[in-house]
């Protein structure tokens, strides 16, 4: 790792993986130049304009905002716009970018996440309301707006999807993005579908399929706690019927 004032030189291993001509995938390093401040992503989009062309990889927003740039660095799922080259590298000046684990390789960094986006579809993310609406806004408590907090901020990056290794065995289990998704409905007291919804993530392949791995909140680049809200689904799925209808009721309040 030659240095020169802030800046220096670090090497990029980065996992590629072409199905076309590649037999399976294989590990290439780059060397580049980086400052304090260059991220990951900086790095990478720096490889692919001067030194590869064909490198592979997802990324729009640069701000932690959009999800799409989740990878796995050095063994550990994170966005790769908000992590600093200069903290991850080794004591060779080295730092290893491989695609998220578990899932199908597209090309590189690509992974396809058609499972992931079906399982959040099963949950149906959207709030359906009652049929009797305000007039004008629903008014809920400063305590009901916090439960949903959590949840609001995730930006379904999949990192925590694909640390878990539930899903990594079984494609079927609805996994920590969905089942956090559906905690957000459940307790958002604007919901009308709370028993639908409760019955759903009670089967075999639900929260109770979770074995509280903790994967899934060490792989969180918001610091969110998908394993909570599980817990939090478990509860409230032993005491549907009384928690439906005290929805029911508080519903005649909005
Ligand atoms: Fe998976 Fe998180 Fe449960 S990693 S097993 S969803 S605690
Ligand atoms: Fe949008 Fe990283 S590029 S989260």
């Amino acid at each position: 790792m030659a240095t020169n004032g802030t800046s220096k030189t670090a090497v990029i291993r980065i996992q590629k993986f072409n199905p076309d001509k590649d037999k399976k995938p294989y590990l290439k390093e780059y060397t580049v130049t980086v400052t304090p401040d260059t991220t990951i992503l900086d790095a990478l989009e720096e490889i692919k304009a001067t030194q590869d062309g064909t490198l592979t990889f997802r990324r729009s927003c640069r701000h932690a905002i959009c999800g799409s740039c989740a990878m796995n660095v050095n063994g550990h799922n994170t966005l790769v716009c908000n992590q600093r080259v200069n903290a991850h590298l080794d004591k060779k000046g080295m730092i290893t970018v491989r695609p998220l684990p578990y899932l199908p390789i597209v090309k590189d960094m690509v992974v396809d996440r058609t499972s992931f986006w079906d399982q959040y579809q099963r949950i149906k993310p959207w709030l359906v309301p009652p049929e009797d609406v305000p007039e004008t806004e629903f008014r809920m408590t400063p305590e009901e707006v916090k439960a949903l907090n959590d949840a609001e901020k995730c930006i379904m990056c999949g990192a925590c999807y694909s640390a878990c290794t539930v899903t990594a065995m079984n494609k079927s289990y609805i996994g920590p993005h969905a089942l956090l998704k559906a905690s957000l409905r459940i307790q958002d007291p604007r919901d009308s579908i709370t028993d639908e919804r409760l019955v759903e993530i009670s089967g075999a392949d639900g929260a109770y399929r979770c074995h509280t791995i903790f994967n899934c909140i060490d792989a969180c680049p918001k610091n969110l706690n998908p394993t909570q809200a599980i817990e939090t689904l478990r509860k409230l799925a032993q005491k549907r019927a009384a928690y439906v209808d005290a929805r029911k009721e508080r519903q005649k309040t909005l």
